[in-house]
């Protein structure tokens, strides 16, 4: 089953904060200049167009992106993201957004290397066309779980991973611990970014327990609420663990994410950021 479509979503307020600790993320990375890896699992189109028949996304991303673009002072490290996001669209307007792969490639160099997994035919199919002709990228509509385990380690021993599911079947909440657990024990050392859902009810809790329990490398946490737990039923908080943070970032979030809760919350709203197994 892959009925979820992240065109309806893409620029909402979790798109903003997974989207701000990727490009955050990678950034700190390439201050060396040794090659990497970006292993994209669940890549999704690349790119959406935010207007093409797709009215809930257009007001989702409103609420998201289109806040965030015109908030006064934005912290020094979101300007690589909101760059990117202002280089697609005319000024003033928000009609297009970057998905994770466009975003990792417009940062990555020469000597880097994607391996995007999309299972969606139609969105692989945007995705290769988007990104297939790149250098050093390979857009495969495959299995991005089963990933962490054939595509691990990679040869150049330094490497990110972000594994953003779409959750849609509740098998994935337990899924995605073996899967990040079987790609750390390929690769200790790669830098891993995970997002979750925050429900009503909250049915991550059981695999944040599995992870919190298993996890033995550093990792942090953020979460990001719109507004007090159980207010409004469906998604209104979210949140990441980043295994292995590139050294800074934690101090980089601890700045953003007050700042995004405040962009983009309601009262009762908020963030946190801790860590969930410390350095
Ligand atoms: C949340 S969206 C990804 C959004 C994208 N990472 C971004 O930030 O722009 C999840 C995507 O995963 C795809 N998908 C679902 N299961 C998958 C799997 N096992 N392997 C690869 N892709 C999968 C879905 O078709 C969907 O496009």
């Amino acid at each position: 089953m892959l009925s979820y479509r992240h065109a309806f979503h893409a620029g909402n307020f979790a798109d903003v904060l997974k989207h701000i600790v990727l490009t955050a993320a990678l950034q700190a990375m390439l201050r060396k200049p040794t090659p990497l890896v970006y292993l994209d699992t669940h890549a999704g189109a690349g790119r959406y167009t935010l207007d093409a028949g797709t009215t809930g996304g257009r007001s989702e991303a409103q609420e998201g992106i289109g806040r965030v673009l015109t908030a006064r002072l934005p912290p020094l490290s979101v300007t690589a993201y909101l760059e990117q996001v202002r280089a697609l669209n005319p000024p003033g307007r928000l009609q297009r957004y970057p998905g994770s792969p466009a975003l990792a490639s417009a940062l990555l160099r020469d000597q880097d290397r994607m391996l995007l997994h999309e299972l969606h035919p139609a969105d692989h199919a945007a995705l290769a066309s988007l990104l297939g002709a790149r250098a050093r990228c390979k857009v495969l509509r495959s299995d991005g779980l089963a990933a962490l385990k054939s595509a691990l380690p990679p040869l150049e021993r330094r490497g990110l991973v972000l594994i953003d599911p779409a959750y849609e079947r509740t098998e994935e909440y337990r899924e995605v611990p073996a899967a990040l657990k079987a790609g750390l024990r390929r690769f200790a050392t790669g830098v891993y970014l995970l997002w979750y859902p925050r429900l009503s009810p909250d049915i991550a809790v059981p695999m944040l327990d599995t992870l919190a329990a298993t996890l033995t490398r550093p990792t942090l946490q953020l979460e990001l609420s719109l507004g007090p737990p159980g207010d409004r039923p469906g998604m209104d908080a979210c949140g990441m663990l980043i295994v292995n943070p590139p050294y800074g970032l934690a101090d980089t979030m601890s700045e953003v994410l007050p700042w995004l809760a405040d962009e983009l919350g309601r009262p009762g709203g908020g963030s946190r950021v801790d860590w969930l197994i410390p350095e």
